[in-house]
């Protein structure tokens, strides 16, 4: 095991010199800490921003989290994805109410313990929002010490993470754990970067660094290619009548569970195809538009889409719900629907079109 004590002085100094002035830093009370760790799980620190200040402001305590009707919570977190992350939030927000006085615990097994909270999350909360030492090792740290150590182990083995875990933990200092957690969270997001070339010159452990000294920065961290997605077909409707597109709910299981969305067919359907569906809704198709195709990419899946748009007359008895959908207004949908971004293709052009 290596002996990481040579990097704690120069990370903390850089960081004191270096570290983004970000909202959870400025004020890292436990329920901030967690909400803006789960949304920068899949998400850039940018982009997480104005959602940060969106969520807080509308659900300021653990308590408004776990009382949130869940369109308002999906709602909240529309455009950032992995719906499931806000889902298990509130179940944990729920657990802290009944539990704990709808505090976080001071007690990094009862925090690790809550849904949805794994040992990286865990230990963000611990060291920044409660000073414990507890490492916090997510993609960025893993990326650094790969390279630090010139190490070829495959970052995505819970191994290989427990093993850095490990050599963190020997090293945090009592009085800054969460300062030097957050400071090799931000080199490798600043400096010891992901994605083309890291900032060497910046880096105030570019004398400690083997990759460095060696010239493979580069070829570091190592990871398994993930599987290859599966590809999907489907064809998109914007279902249109007096203005209002029709909504449908997904299935409370599977991908994007329990969201709405427009109305889709497995397959790429022709405009026979696509008015026969139209018309076994009990709706009349007025007019049929072929739309551009367009695609989304989810972790393991891939969709391929063609688009129409139908509008139909209104239905005679003025009953905007068949048994699949409803049709909704656009002000309505930008208030209460949360529909994901896998189909914002489309819904820019009912948007800009009705
Ligand atoms: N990415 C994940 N956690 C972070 C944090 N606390 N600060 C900056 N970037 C992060």
């Amino acid at each position: 095991m290596k002996d990481l004590h040579k990097i704690v002085a120069p990370l903390l100094e850089w960081y004191d010199g270096h570290a983004r002035i970000l909202p959870w830093r400025e004020m890292p009370a436990p329920y901030r800490v967690w909400v803006s760790e789960i949304m920068l799980q899949q998400t850039r620190v940018e982009a997480v921003k104005p959602y940060f200040e969106r969520f807080i402001q509308a659900l300021p305590t653990i308590q408004d989290l776990a009382e949130a009707p869940e369109d308002k919570l999906l709602k909240l977190w529309e455009g950032l994805g992995y719906y499931n992350r806000v889902r298990n939030m509130q179940k944990a927000a729920k657990i802290l109410v009944e539990k704990y006085q709808g505090e976080m615990p001071q007690d990094y097994d009862s925090i690790l313990a809550l849904p949805g909270i794994g040992s990286y999350t865990a230990g963000a909360i611990a060291s920044i929002a409660f000073g414990m030492r507890r490492p916090a090792v997510d993609g960025n740290v893993l990326r650094v010490l790969s390279r630090l150590e010139k190490s070829y182990d495959d970052i995505l083995k819970q191994s290989v993470r427990k093993h850095f875990e490990k050599e963190i933990l020997e090293v945090i200092p009592g009085e800054r754990a969460g300062d030097f957690n957050q400071s090799l969270i931000e080199l490798g997001a600043i400096v010891c970067v992901p994605n083309g070339t890291p900032k060497c010159m910046e880096c105030p452990l570019a004398k400690l660094c083997a990759a460095h000294a060696d010239g493979v920065e580069l070829e570091l961290p190592k990871k398994t290619p993930p599987a290859r997605r599966k590809m999907e077909d489907i064809t998109v409707l914007v279902l249109v009548s007096d203005n209002k597109a029709a909504l449908h709910k997904r299935e409370e299981k599977g991908l994007l569970a329990g969201l709405y969305e427009l109305p889709n067919l497995k397959g790429h359907r022709n405009r026979e195809e696509v008015l026969t569906f139209v018309k076994e809704q009990g709706l009349s198709p007025i007019r049929i538009q072929e739309l551009p195709p367009a695609k989304h990419i989810f972790s393991h899946i891939e969709w391929h889409m063609a688009g129409y748009a139908v509008k139909v007359e209104e239905p005679q008895n003025g009953n905007l719900r068949t048994k699949e959908f409803f049709f909704a207004e656009k002000e309505e949908m930008e208030r209460k629907y949360s529909i994901p971004s896998a189909f914002s293709a489309y819904m820019r052009y009912f948007r800009e079109k009705y």
